[in-house]
């Protein structure tokens, strides 16, 4: 095997493989996809023929596989967990798409694990190291919109039945909105802002019957998750998560600043148009304008518009803004191992964001707010003038 290049292993391959294998064959040079297995051994025979994998086979055979390094797990949430230790017992890094288990405390005893075998054992999303997720990371870190003291995260959909070929997951414990689409928007928070300290929240069932293919099913999980969480760097944000809500006309993310604002490409994507609000530009406008209070007040809400500008992307990406680079931080990984560096993924992070989704469910149930007891650092940020599809 070439020497530039860390063996990869797919476990799991249903609808969002196809996108990893397409982008591992096709762009991510540094890593070498030699297997993939399904519990139907057929999908993994069809995924190999179209994307040109050298074999397909069973989970076990390719765990025995002395050439693979990292496996990546695209399983569904409820079987994480064990195939996670599966992968860590048979000696290999885990990438594991989210969330990285369900529990905390199961999270916590394969985060251990991984540490006794010193193997790498983190979750998805990797969007946040998107150009998207980078710039913003970047305007932050340069004080563009002062010291972030808010924000706004919202998920707002009707539900994954309308689009999945298979969604019946989506409704059972381990995912539902907040388990299924909060690690983009919690990870891209911790990037961003560092980590959480308490959680206050709500749920609610606003359709709890859905249709499943053809089937009614009632939810097992909530289907509206709503809250408050506080960081540990003091900033203070509202969050809502939904699979009830049809339309809305709300931010994906933005971020408040004590000079500014922060409009967040949406986290589920690698790359979107950011604009920044400028508080002092307003502020010097408002100053200059000439009149009473009325007309220095009349000013403040005519010339917001003026203030709100698009912000460059910084990191070369697809010209695509919607491109899904789905592998991104299996590569970064793989780089991160081929060139004995700190991943930008850590089991720290990947737990810290397993500990949040819970939080909200334990806040909803008890009425209480949660004190976080995991932390972790956040990701470096990406080399400037990285061309993302180039990682390696
Ligand atoms: N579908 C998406 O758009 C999307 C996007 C981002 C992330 N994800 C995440 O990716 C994961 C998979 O989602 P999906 O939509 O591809 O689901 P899916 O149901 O379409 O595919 C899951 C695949 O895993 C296989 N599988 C299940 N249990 C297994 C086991 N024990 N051993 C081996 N194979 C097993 C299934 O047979 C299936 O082929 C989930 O964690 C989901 O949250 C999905």
């Amino acid at each position: 095997m070439n020497k530039e290049k860390v063996g990869i292993g797919v476990i799991g391959c249903g609808t969002i493989a196809s996108v990893y294998l397409k982008n591992i064959m096709q762009h991510y040079n540094n890593l070498e996809l030699l297997a993939v297995s399904d519990i139907y051994i057929e999908k993994a025979q069809e995924m190999a023929q179209k994307y040109g994998v050298p074999k397909a086979c069973s989970t076990e055979e390719l765990l025995a596989m002395d050439e693979v390094e990292i496996v990546l797990n695209l399983t569904t949430p409820g079987v994480h967990y064990l195939i996670n230790k599966k992968i860590l017992n048979a000696g290999k890094h885990v990438y594991c798409e989210k969330p990285l288990t369900l529990s905390l405390e199961n999270g916590k005893q394969l985060v251990n694990l991984a540490k006794q075998k010193k193997l790498l054992c983190v979750s998805a999303p990797d969007t946040f190291l998107g150009s998207g997720g980078q710039t913003v990371r970047k305007l932050l870190d340069n004080g563009v919109i002062g010291m972030p003291i808010g924000f706004t995260a919202n998920m707002c959909c009707p539900g994954h039945e309308l689009w999945h070929p298979a969604p019946g997951f989506y409704y059972k414990e381990g995912a539902g909105p907040m388990f299924d689409m909060g690690p983009y928007y919690m990870t891209m928070l911790v990037s961003l802002l560092g980590p959480v300290k308490k959680v206050s929240a709500y749920t609610s069932s606003g359709r709890p019957i859905r249709e499943i293919q053809g089937t009614l099913v009632r939810s097992e999980v909530p289907t509206t998750y709503t809250g408050i969480m506080e960081m540990a760097c003091g900033a203070v944000g509202t969050v809502t998560m939904s699979f009830d809500i049809w339309n809305a006309n709300l931010p994906c993310l933005e971020i408040y600043g004590t000079e500014g604002t922060v409009e967040v490409p949406d986290p589920n994507n690698f790359s979107g148009v950011i604009h920044v609000f400028n508080g002092n530009e307003l502020k010097s406008i408002v100053e200059e304008t000439e009149g009473d209070h009325s007309a220095k007040l009349m000013t403040m809400i005519e010339k917001q518009t003026v203030c709100r500008k698009e912000y460059p992307l910084e990191y070369p990406a697809d010209n695509d803004l919607q491109c899904n680079m789905r592998g991104l931080g299996v590569s970064e990984m793989a780089q991160a191992l081929l060139t004995q560096r700190k991943a930008r993924l850590s089991s720290e992070l990947s737990l810290h964001v397993v500990e949040i989704l819970n939080a909200f469910e334990i806040s909803a149930r008890s009425g209480e707010v949660y004190e976080m007891t995991t932390g972790c650092e956040r990701p470096d940020p990406l080399e400037e003038g990285l061309a993302l599809w180039e990682i390696s």
